[in-house]
């Protein structure tokens, strides 16, 4: 399975400004194939859970508060060479860096606010895939 899936969120911001249409078409004209989806919620202590890796960095705190804020869609993605794919689709982490046409460029307001994540390694977007989903809920 590794190397065809990645794993994506539609953020709390994003979801605030009804960009969830917006995104998943261009997701699924990018020739990306929804194979989970789910509209959600993080709790605090579940957000702070996905987000361990940046335990130690200063805008911690603020990461949690904020995925925690109001809901989300994740979603499980297929795709050929998926995770690279959708770092490009989506745009560098600030969208002021990010190139034009990214869904982040379109979408996003800040470093901080930056409508949507996306897995930066196969071997994350298993453990965020399964983090969120059910093997019985992944249609591949
Ligand atoms: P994401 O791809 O979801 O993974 C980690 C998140 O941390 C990242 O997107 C940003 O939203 C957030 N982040 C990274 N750097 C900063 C920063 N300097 N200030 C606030 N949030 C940040």
């Amino acid at each position: 399975m590794a190397g065809n899936i990645t794993f994506t969120m539609i953020k709390p911001d994003a979801v605030r400004n009804e960009y969830i249409g917006a995104i998943l078409a261009q997701i699924n004209e990018a020739g990306f194939k929804i194979v989970a989806m789910k509209y959600t919620k993080l709790s605090q202590e579940k957000a702070g859970e996905f987000y361990e890796v940046h335990k130690e960095r200063p805008f911690y705190g603020e990461l949690v508060d904020f995925m925690s804020s109001g809901p989300i869609v994740a979603a499980v993605l297929e795709k050929e060479n998926a995770v690279e794919d959708f770092r490009t689709l989506i745009g560098a982490t600030n969208p002021a860096d990010a190139a034009e046409g990214t869904i982040r460029a379109k979408y996003a307001t800040s470093i901080g606010e930056n409508a949507v994540h996306g897995a930066d390694s196969d071997e994350n977007a298993l453990r965020e895939a399964s983090f969120h989903f059910a093997q019985t809920e992944i249609f591949k």
